[in-house]
């Protein structure tokens, strides 16, 4: 058995990770892969969007299964260019990838199939949009429509911001053809519920919450996120039911609907608000760092459920009862700009997990290569447990350049 995951990241050694622990011991290729997943995988230095050489290379190497991490491989139809190759492959067509890469395609699906989400407006025409912030409240939310790497939104709470960034996504060209989704701004916790999809069949993984400013407390800038945890006592068993029926079984049967059925990873980002359960955003893969504190939790073999959804079948999946809590190392000064190649000791003294995001070889030294470098994850029966767990694991490691959030998991006591 040979299986090929795509992508580089923390979330893609989790997902290696899981696929190491199968019973099947499959040899594991990652493209481009990280220091980290190359303790379990042979990385091929081929890049995670070039359909061209991934294809070549599964072909030559009779590949059995390939799992898709990031969006940009998505995007650019790799799962579309696997299939008609006949090769069996885990992610969405292009066309299903849309969920998540046009926030005006999500939208008008969740209005035209009464999946509840906050109210917008779509403009390419910057006075028409001016003109309905004007006519709005404040705070409003801006979104620029399409793939924008998280930055993409903007919640404006004065009328001048609202404006300037109107300007900056439809007159000027830094974020390239120019449509805005405005949103009401809704309240409350938001979680991430992540879903295998194989058309109109859905099956749930555990509910995990994701920390996307960089400083404790929320404050500070957005990230890719800087740590994540399961077991939300917030979410009650009717939140979830309610989640999975008004929300991501609606979604997978419109998708199947429209003639874009989904097959892979249907990531909901939903928020409980004093009005109920509503999206937020939806995206077509596995969470980062979401997937990091997910799958660890996962007792099935990750190669079948994998292969099943690939074969349009629902997986069985299997989930252990322990929460599961991660922290985010990064670099000091992400995600502005700052400096890589500072050495990284101790990561053999932590008994967690520790997934990499952004490390490197310097000779047999192990080093900081990106503003996520590494993701510390404990697993305990409580989630405090866990917590207390991950804090002092990533006391262990030693670096002078990183730095991490001390508040991960806190909401969850409060
Ligand atoms: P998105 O890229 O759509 O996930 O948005 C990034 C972040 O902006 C979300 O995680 C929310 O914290 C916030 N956000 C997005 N849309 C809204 C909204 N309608 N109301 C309040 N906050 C929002
Ligand atoms: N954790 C948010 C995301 O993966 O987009």
């Amino acid at each position: 058995m040979k299986v090929l995951v795509i992508g580089s990241g923390g979330r893609c050694h989790a997902i290696v990770e899981a696929l190491s622990r199968s019973p099947k011991a499959p040899k594991i290729y990652a493209a481009p892969g990280n220091a980290g997943i190359s303790q379990l995988a042979e990385c091929v230095a081929i890049k995670d969007t070039d359909v061209k050489a991934l294809l070549a290379f599964a072909k030559e190497q009779s590949i059995d299964l390939t799992v898709v991490g990031p969006e940009a491989a998505l995007a650019v139809g790799v799962v579309d260019a696997f299939r008609e190759a006949g090769l069996k492959i885990f992610g969405p067509t292009k066309a299903a990838t849309e969920i998540e890469s046009s926030k005006d395609f999500a939208k008008r699906l969740m209005k035209k199939y009464d999946v509840p989400t906050a109210d917008y407006a779509t403009f390419s025409d910057f006075d028409e949009a001016l003109a309905y912030v004007r006519k709005g409240s404040l705070p409003t939310v801006l979104k620029y429509d399409g793939l924008a790497a998280g930055k993409g939104v903007v919640i404006a709470t004065t009328m001048e911001e609202a404006e300037a960034t109107l300007r900056d996504m439809l007159l000027d060209t830094k974020f390239g053809q120019g449509r805005v989704v405005i949103e009401e701004f809704l309240t409350g916790e938001e979680f991430s519920l992540m879903c295998f999809v194989a058309g109109d069949k859905i099956s749930p993984m555990p509910v995990a919450q994701d920390h996307k400013r960089a400083y404790d407390n929320d404050e500070g800038p957005n990230t890719g996120g800087m740590g994540a945890y399961t077991e939300l006592p917030f979410i009650t068993e009717e939140d979830h039911a309610y989640a999975m029926s008004h929300i991501m079984q609606r979604v997978a049967d419109a998708m199947v609907a429209e003639g874009t059925p989904f097959t892979g990873v249907l990531y909901g980002g939903l928020m409980k608000t004093p009005q109920g359960i509503k999206v937020i955003e939806f995206n077509a893969r596995f969470g980062d760092p979401e997937t990091e504190v997910v799958l660890p939790r996962l007792k099935s073999d990750a190669v079948d459920v994998f292969m099943a959804v690939a074969n349009n079948e629902a997986p069985k999946t299997e989930w252990s009862s322990e929460a599961t809590l991660g922290i985010v190392l990064a670099s000091k000064g992400y995600p502005g700009s700052y400096d890589k190649g500072f050495a990284i000791r101790g990561t053999e003294c932590v008994d967690s997990k520790v997934y990499h995001m952004g490390t490197a070889m310097r000779g047999d030294e192990l080093v900081t290569a990106g503003g996520r470098v590494m993701i510390v994850v404990a697993s305990a029966p409580t989630l405090k447990e866990a917590q207390s767990k991950a804090r002092a694991d990533i006391e262990k490691i030693e670096c002078e350049n990183l730095f991490h959030r001390t508040d991960i998991g806190n909401k969850a006591f409060r």
